[in-house]
């Protein structure tokens, strides 16, 4: 039974549902040390933010399969690493929208409003009124920096309380920021004109420090920031001078550079106009709940040997168009590991051509599936639909794609061609009705051929006798041959043998092959 590890305090349900497929063990106190240690025995781990999945950890996971992270940042989990060693990273990209949403809001409100220090007079014994007059966001300018899917809920309500909404998202259309009600602006503008400032994006190295002191200094000295994002959009001490100076109104934030905030951190010195939450966004029992399933399930498909709905890791393979390509995918294995053989190793260029009804449907996938039949040479088990890109890059394999959907031979063909240290050679395959694969062509000479275990291949002159001569050869060598066929253009030109057979080919046969009259290349394939 396959064995996960829990290292963050996730909900039960999704405690139950790996529980149905494999050895759960729940253990949250893990130093790092500890978990490097711990993690070779697993091939899933669950965690929240709290763990750090560190390269090292990862190069010890000799076992794992899939990562899985209960929330919407991965920024504690080395994805790249995990990539390379192909383990499927998961996440829940909508678990927690509707928590991280209503916290930006509560936080913007309750800043406006003073709501927690007022709380803390009065539980004190004051009644102070005149000390916590706020502001009101009615009619006010909200400027939203990221308009995803918090975003996006955010500007929604913002706009349901009378607020006017700008937003500054350079990777969403202006036609998409208007149906929400958004003015889509520079984000120099945002600052300049924002009465309220929230941030939904995620932490990149574009986006670190996004409000610094020179972005404060361009701010209305009424503002107020909302950060319920990432830490480290904000530069904390700018921020906290700027609030200590009354530069600007005022800022509320769930998220900090490091956390737990650190003891001596300037923010905790500020006074009412900062409201600060220990990274609260998602904490509710219903998002927790969400989460769990969501990520927990994934797990649980995963060790199945199901797609994950939600890798972060596998871009564009979704679950129900890997279903659908499913055939077209085993073709395109078949075809690239074929290919790989043929040309031998050091391939630079894979030319992927999808020919006829296969010109239609989505290519990524079948050329994730090609390089990973084509690196499945090299690499054997280590290859797998998360590093295949990636591994293929690293080579400097570069992919070159085209569509011909006017092609008509067979219904829908896939071609690949890549020239190795064998030289260049090509494969084109298709799928028969009952979804049975047929190398339909060899280097450009028609052949109809099932993959099977052990081939042959072979380049020569079409001249009488060849055939009976390679047919004594293999026969010399005890080799039965369950089929045979020859693939030329023209009469005693060039051709292409293709031989399925029972056994694999002895040492030194293939070179003795490639002394018999006429035949100038032989090539042993294994699938
Ligand atoms: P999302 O991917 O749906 O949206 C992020 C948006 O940011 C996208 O529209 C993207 O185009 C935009 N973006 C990316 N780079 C940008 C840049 N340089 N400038 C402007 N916009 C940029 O993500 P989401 O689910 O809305 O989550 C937003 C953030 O909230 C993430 O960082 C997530 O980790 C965080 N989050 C925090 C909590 C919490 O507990 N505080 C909970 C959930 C999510
Ligand atoms: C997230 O990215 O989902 C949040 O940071 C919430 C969390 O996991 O605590």
């Amino acid at each position: 039974m396959p064995k996960v590890l829990v290292s963050d305090p996730v909900d039960q349900a999704g405690i139950d549902i790996l529980s149905q497929v494999a050895q759960v063990d729940v253990n949250t106190g893990l130093s790092p040390e500890d978990l490097a240690n711990a993690i070779a025995e697993y091939d899933g781990l669950m965690v929240r933010s709290g763990t750090q999945v560190t390269g090292e950890v990862i190069e010890r996971a000799s076992a794992l399969k899939i990562i899985g992270r209960a929330g919407v940042g991965v920024d504690n989990i080395d994805v790249t690493a995990a990539t390379r060693k192909g383990i499927v990273v998961v996440n829940s990209p909508q678990g927690n929208t509707i928590a991280a949403a209503e916290h930006a809001l509560a936080m913007m409100l309750s800043l406006s409003r003073y709501i927690p220090e007022a709380d803390r007079t009065v539980k004190s014994g004051q009644w102070n009124r005149k000390q916590f007059v706020g502001a009101e966001v009615y009619k006010k300018t909200l400027g939203l920096v990221g308009l995803g899917k918090i975003g996006s809920h955010v500007a929604a309500a913002a706009k349901a309380m009378g607020m006017k909404l700008m937003a500054y998202d350079p990777y969403i259309s202006v036609d998409r920021a208007e149906h929400m009600g958004c003015r889509l602006v520079e984000l120099d503008i945002l600052f300049r004109e924002a009465d309220y400032i929230t941030l939904h994006i995620p932490k990149t190295p574009e986006t670190v420090n996004l409000i610094d002191a020179e972005a404060i200094a361009t701010m209305k000295p009424t503002v107020r920031i909302v950060n319920c994002a990432r830490g480290g959009l904000i530069d904390e001490a700018a921020l906290a001078k700027a609030l200590e100076e009354g530069r600007i109104a005022g800022a509320a934030l769930d998220v900090y550079g490091n956390e737990p905030l650190e003891a001596d951190s300037p923010l905790r010195a500020v006074g009412k106009q900062l409201v600060l939450t220990p990274h609260l966004g998602a904490s509710t029992a219903e998002a927790q709940i969400n989460v769990a399933i969501d990520v927990a399930e994934q797990i649980r498909d995963v060790l199945l040997g199901l797609p994950a709905r939600s890798a972060v890791n596998i871009s564009g393979l979704y679950p129900d168009t890997m279903e659908k390509l499913r055939p077209y995918l085993q073709l395109a294995e078949t075809l690239g590991n074929l290919t790989a053989q043929l040309a031998g190793g050091r391939v630079q260029t894979l030319k992927v051509s999808l020919q006829g009804d296969l010109a239609n449907v989505e290519s990524q996938p079948i050329v994730v599936a090609a390089l990973k039949g084509l690196l499945s040479q090299a690499l054997r088990e280590r290859v797998n639909y998360v590093n295949a890109s990636i591994e293929a890059k690293e080579r400097g394999i570069r992919v070159i794609e085209t569509r011909d959907a006017a092609a008509r031979d067979y219904s829908g063909s896939l071609h690949l061609e890549a020239q190795g240290s064998l030289g260049e050679h090509s494969v084109t395959g298709t799928l028969l009705g009952d979804g049975e694969i047929r190398i339909t062509e060899v280097d450009e000479f028609p052949v109809n051929v099932p993959p099977i275990k052990h081939m042959l291949f072979t380049r020569h002159r079409d001249m009488p006798g060849i055939i009976g001569k390679l047919g004594s050869l293999l026969g010399s060598f005890n080799v039965n041959i369950a089929s045979m066929q020859v693939g030329r253009k023209i009469v005693r030109g060039d051709a292409v043998m293709v031989l399925s057979l029972d056994d694999p080919l002895p040492e030194g046969l293939l070179e003795e092959i490639t002394k018999v009259a006429g035949i100038r290349d032989a090539y042993t394939v294994e699938l």
